[in-house]
């Protein structure tokens, strides 16, 4: 079962980047009381990229988006529409996408955040596939990118040895129904807005509030055990969906692409899926967890180490804050 429209999107193009800078663990063991073996074992994660004094959101943004336009062999003013999933915005106003314009030169594109935490990449793949379907936009950049370790509590152990920075990007064109995107499939339940949160920042707790960030509030909270459990139902349960309604089983997978949070989450939703293992992309390891920047960062990294090629069927699927999760099936 495809779409009911003729046209869907495809990736015509991908592009990453890390900053230089990587935290290993043993760097967090001497900052607080934690351990390699402990962060290895829980997580999987070995080390992460940081971004260093001075950079921020946007220059990631302009390195992967730019690396993606090339590959797509798509100049700047062609852009149409540019999506930016972040949830590490450069200031609070105006949109980060906005900021980023002039430094792309997607002058003419239209330029809108899309807020969904790590599940952001998905669902702003989602936002500009009905652009393109209903013709109204040729040419979609598509950009994950975080700046997680700006908002990370340094003198928090639970989270802190968690999140890294990155972009990836991909640039989306016109494409028959059955090549590209062939499924997608996004939720939000609210009700856990809590469980991954950063309190202060916003409206009703502002960044000048001394008392606020006396107690910390302007850095990402998780209560990593009960989102942990959550989160491996909704991935299954979101990537089987998109299969079924593709009428898709997982031979046909070339690779799933799974959000890269935690290793263990990883296996465990590859393990229900009964996806076999050497099926399965991680990077975790490598990068921590990238939130909206995950996702296109792995896809771009498989593709160079030659893991996806050209019409190879890929599945990726995210969970983050909100909670959201999506999934999306794909021709590459
Ligand atoms: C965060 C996470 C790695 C923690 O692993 P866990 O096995 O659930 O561990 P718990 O939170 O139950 O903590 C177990 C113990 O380790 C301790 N601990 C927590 N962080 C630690 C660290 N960095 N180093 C050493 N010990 C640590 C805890 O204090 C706790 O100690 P206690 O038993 O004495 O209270 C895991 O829950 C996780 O990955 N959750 C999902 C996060 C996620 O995927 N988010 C996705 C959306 S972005």
């Amino acid at each position: 079962m495809h779409d009911a429209f003729e046209t869907t999107a495809r990736i015509a193009g991908i592009g990453t980047y890390l900053p230089e800078r990587v935290l290993e663990n043993a760097d967090l063991e001497r900052m607080v009381e934690t351990s390699d073996e402990w962060i290895r074992t829980r997580t999987g994660i070995r080390e992460r990229h940081v971004v260093a004094e001075g950079e921020a959101l946007v220059d990631l943004v302009e390195r992967a988006g730019k690396a993606a336009m090339a590959d797509a062999g798509v100049a700047p003013g062609e852009i149409d529409l540019f999506l930016l999933a972040t949830a590490t915005l450069e200031q609070p106003i105006p949109a980060s996408s906005a900021i980023a314009q002039p430094r792309l030169g997607v002058v003419n594109a239209a330029c809108l955040d899309v807020s969904a935490a790590c599940s952001g990449f998905v669902f702003a793949l989602n936002v500009a596939r009905q652009f393109i379907a209903t013709g109204e936009a040729k040419n979609v950049l598509v950009i994950g990118a975080e700046c997680l370790t700006r908002f990370t509590d340094w003198t928090d152990r639970t989270t802190c040895v968690l999140f890294g920075d990155g972009a990836g990007a991909v640039v989306l064109q016109p494409a028959p129904a059955g090549d590209g995107i062939l499924r997608c499939a996004w939720k939000t339940d609210g009700t856990y807005a809590d469980l991954i949160s950063m309190p202060g920042g916003g409206c009703r707790i502002p960044p000048w509030d001394r008392e606020a960030i006396e107690q910390r509030l302007p850095f990402i909270k998780m209560r990593g055990n009960e989102v942990f459990k959550v989160a491996v139902r909704a991935l299954t349960e979101i990537s089987a969906q998109v299969m079924d309604e593709a009428g898709i089983t997982v031979d046909d997978l070339a690779l799933f692409v799974p959000h890269q949070a935690n290793l263990r989450i990883i296996t465990a939703v590859g393990s229900r899926l009964k996806i076999p293992e050497d099926k399965v992309f991680t990077n975790v390891q490598w990068v921590g967890n990238t939130s909206a920047a995950s996702i296109p960062l792995a896809l771009g990294q498989a593709v160079e180490q030659g893991r996806i090629r050209r019409g190879d069927l890929v599945l990726s699927s995210a969970f983050g804050g909100g909670f959201t999760w999506a999934s999306v099936l794909f021709r590459y």
